[in-house]
């Protein structure tokens, strides 16, 4: 279990005060002035040999991305852009960073602006998070009136941070639509190339990272990237904060060392599953988007970027959803599919009308309303739907359908004979533990 010394977020759970005094207690905003003056090759060389990896999902190493904006400023200001947009099922980690630790997050901005130039950063908050936003304002004024940001700031570059609030869409967290949002504009992904780096906000330079990505930067930075990269295995570094919820005992976020066995994740920190882990049917581990995976591997898995992908599922944005025997496993799917189907922006076809389809036809087989031959056209839809799309909204609806049929295929066709037998579907077979 990682150590309490080790945790970065250490207002996790907001026992402390959030505000300025008390985050400098808890280290926050400690020798920024330092890491500024060591320069910003050493800022991204840092990060590069932390082995941080984007903590919103698609797990880009972070250092590399900074180091893809131009070295120069040219007639364009570089931006940097805050992810804060956190729609995924099953994810409130960024909730928790900006209500409770949110002066870690405006240093972090501040650090990483420097290291790519930019004078202003703009933080897109989710539409939802209106707690959130007020706080992250707060937050921000403070650190404006003690001059650690603002213009002629006690560490030497004019930096301005800006608080967007979305409209609650949940394409706005995929970056390009985000930048169009921001724009003023109707969210909707852009096509790449050109990448953000080259022409993102306004047409300008910008990066766009998940909250805790730049949140934890400085602490990096701070502690050292050998620290950092201490935690984890190799490729897959650092700490990172979970988020379980479902039939556990005590649903939470906590921040663990990468590549932490799933299981003990789930039997330390949140009192295990219900009804214990032989009534463990199945966990969704990265947000409602990846592939769930059935008890026999999650008996082993490790909670990384690699591991999950060698069992054919990710970490994505380690949301973690965990489901015991009593749930209808092709019902709870069929209302992940409604949720893509809701989400979709329309722009791309596939995605347009194959999210709809899919939602559809998993409907009927949740009652069982379906031929056995439908099956295999599901996974032939979601086949085409993948990685066939303008953004990645396509893949998130296709994998949840692909990884109820590779592990459950057996519920969906019995389900259909028994309807075909008259036998009515008795919801959740096995009993719940409560
Ligand atoms: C449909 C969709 C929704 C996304 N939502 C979020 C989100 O809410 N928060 C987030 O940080 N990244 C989200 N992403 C990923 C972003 O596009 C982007 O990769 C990320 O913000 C980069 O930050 P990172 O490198 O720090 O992970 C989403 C991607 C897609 C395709
Ligand atoms: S994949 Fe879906 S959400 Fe993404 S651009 Fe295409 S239609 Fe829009």
């Amino acid at each position: 279990m990682l150590e309490d010394k080790d945790r970065i977020f250490t207002n996790l759970y907001g026992r402390e005060d959030w505000s300025l005094e008390a985050a400098k207690k808890r280290g926050a905003w400690h020798l920024t002035r330092d890491m500024l003056q060591c320069g910003r090759d050493w800022i991204c060389d840092q990060i590069k040999a932390s082995g941080l990896r984007g903590r919103g999902g698609a797990g880009f190493p972070t250092g590399l991305k900074w180091t893809f904006m131009p070295k120069q400023v040219g007639d364009r200001p570089h931006y940097l852009v805050v992810n804060a947009d956190e729609s995924e099922p099953g994810t409130c980690k960024d909730r928790d960073i900006m209500r409770h630790d949110p002066h870690l997050l405006i240093e972090g901005c501040l650090v990483a602006s420097y290291a790519m130039r930019a004078h202003a950063c703009y933080i897109y908050l989710r539409g939802e998070y209106i707690y959130e936003r007020e706080r992250m304002e707060a937050a921000v004024k403070e650190a404006y009136e003690a001059k650690l940001i603002g213009k002629d700031n006690v560490h030497g570059w004019d930096f301005d941070v800006y608080i967007h609030h979305g409209a609650g869409a949940y394409i706005c967290g995929e970056e390009t639509a985000l930048l169009e949002s921001l724009e003023g504009k109707k969210g909707q992904p852009r096509l790449k190339p050109p990448f953000p780096a080259n022409a993102g906000l306004y047409g300008c330079p910008t990066t766009v990272n998940n909250v805790e990505s730049i949140a934890v930067a400085p602490t990096i930075l701070r502690r050292g990237a050998e620290w950092f990269s201490s935690f984890g295995r190799d490729n897959n570094k650092g700490t990172k904060v979970f988020c379980i919820s479902g039939h556990v005992n005590k649903p939470c976020n906590v921040e663990e060392a990468m590549s932490i066995p799933m299981k003990q994740l789930i039997e330390e920190h949140c009192g295990g599953v219900r009804g214990g882990w032989e009534n463990l049917k199945a966990v969704i581990p990265g947000g409602s988007s990846v592939p769930l995976l059935p008890r026999e591997i999650c008996d082993t898995v490790l909670m990384d970027f690699d591991a999950l992908r060698e069992v054919r599922s990710g970490l994505g944005t380690a949301g973690m959803i965990v489901m015991d025997n009593s749930t209808d496993i092709v019902k709870a799917i069929a209302r992940i599919s409604y949720f893509y189907k809701h989400e979709s922006c329309g722009q791309c076809t596939p995605c347009r009308e194959g999210t709809g389809w899919m939602w559809r036809v998993l409907e009927r087989m949740a009652r069982g309303e379906a031929e056995h031959s439908e099956i295999d056209m599901l996974l032939d839809v979601a086949g085409q739907v993948e990685g066939h799309t303008i953004c990645a909204l396509g893949d998130a609806a296709a994998w949840p359908v692909q990884g109820l049929i590779r592990h459950f295929r057996h519920e969906i066709e019995e389900r259909i004979s028994n309807y075909r037998i008259g036998k009515p579907l008795v919801q959740g077979a096995s009993v719940a533990a409560e």
